[in-house]
């Protein structure tokens, strides 16, 4: 596998405030791009980040054949970019194309695209607490065809942008009593652009009402899922429950895998399992709702304030009283930035040697 690199002459990165980064705005000076045609992955090439040019029918416009990941690196205190889990993101990426009818992507060629691009663009990895470079690979369908079948032909990306904290507030969900994001049978569990696209107009309405996320139900409207960027878990009597994936309907998000080894590893007991809406509520009626809190790459951790439930309001108590969920913001940024030890495996670094051969 070659991946050709076509550096860029000059970078933009003084473009950048770092104590300012806005989120998912600024690009950083590389992307990697991999073509598949003729039923095989090929066309390898690491470029300057640039806008590219489409044919109108193009399939991916029309029929949505698009999936994408979210992960990020950081930087150590030396000064060696760290990948966090990229093999599960590798393998999710797959896990979306599948369903969607998509081909798989070499996973070697995956990891090798983002250590080059690491390596070309070390400097925009953003050193500042709860910042890091954000990668955003994805695949969408690109012949040039306007009948409804699965494309021939894909695109791959990968591109990078430095981003500060996602929320800088606790959130306030409201419990879908009218939509539905995702049912058995359908593609929840894949990163797929559609599912977010079927959200944003509920999300409108939602913030309409002064509520920051949306707390996705099952069909019945009984089972908590998920929110639209999050998995959710939940402290009820000292127990952490967070809602299982294995009905296919929610993402098997890669921040909740790592918060629940890390609170097996510390001796928690996790209960992956069906939670209602009505289980949560009478938690908070009888003051055992210690905890509710968003787990995702964007956000890591992102504590919820309050729950609107019909014309409930579920108030979550301080967050400054929330143990569990300050530990495990503070092991999983500390492990992603180098600053505790990772006993599980995730982070991969890239050593000085490595960066020299393909810095600018
Ligand atoms: C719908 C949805 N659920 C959950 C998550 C959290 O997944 P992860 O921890 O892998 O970022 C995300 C973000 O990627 C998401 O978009």
């Amino acid at each position: 596998m070659k991946i050709n690199i076509k550096r860029i002459s000059k970078s933009n990165i003084e473009s950048l405030d770092f104590d300012n980064i806005p989120f998912g705005k600024a690009f950083s000076d590389h992307m990697f791009v991999a073509d598949y045609k003729d039923g095989e992955w090929q066309n390898f090439e690491i470029m300057p980040y640039s806008r590219m040019s489409m044919s109108p029918a193009t399939m991916v416009f029309h029929y949505g054949q698009a999936i994408f990941e979210g992960m990020k690196a950081s930087i150590d205190a030396e000064g060696n970019p760290l990948m966090f889990r990229v093999d599960e993101h590798a393998e999710r990426i797959n896990i979306s194309a599948i369903r969607m009818g998509m081909p798989a992507f070499p996973k070697d060629v995956f990891k090798e695209a983002i250590r080059s691009l690491l390596c070309l663009d070390k400097d925009w990895i953003p050193k500042n607490e709860g910042s890091a470079l954000y990668l955003r690979p994805f695949m969408i369908a690109t012949d040039e065809y306007i009948g409804v079948k699965p494309s021939e032909t894909y695109k791959l990306i990968i591109f990078t942008c430095p981003v500060g904290p996602y929320y800088t507030e606790p959130v306030k969900l409201i419990t879908a009593e009218k939509y539905i994001r995702a049912s058995k049978g359908g593609v929840g569990f894949a990163k797929a652009a559609g599912n977010y696209a079927g959200t944003l107009q509920p999300m409108k309405e939602a913030k309409a009402k002064g509520y920051d996320q949306i707390m996705w139900m099952s069909e019945d409207f009984k089972y908590i899922q998920e929110c639209g960027t999050m998995n959710l878990f939940f402290i009820i009597n000292g127990k952490v429950i967070t809602p299982s994936t294995k009905d296919g309907t929610i993402l098997k998000g890669i921040t909740r895998d790592s918060f629940i080894q890390i609170l097996k590893n510390k001796g928690y007991e996790v209960e992956e399992r069906l939670l209602s809406i009505d289980e949560v509520v009478e938690a908070s009626k009888n003051g055992t709702l210690e905890d509710v809190f968003g787990a995702g790459t964007a956000a890591v951790v992102a504590p919820v304030s309050e729950i609107r439930y019909k014309d409930l309001d579920i108030i979550i108590p301080p967050t400054d009283t929330r143990s569990i969920s300050i530990m495990l913001k503070k092991e999983l940024n500390g492990i992603r930035n180098g600053s505790i030890k990772d006993p599980f495996g995730w982070i991969e670094m890239i050593d000085k040697q490595e960066v020299a051969s393909l810095e600018a």
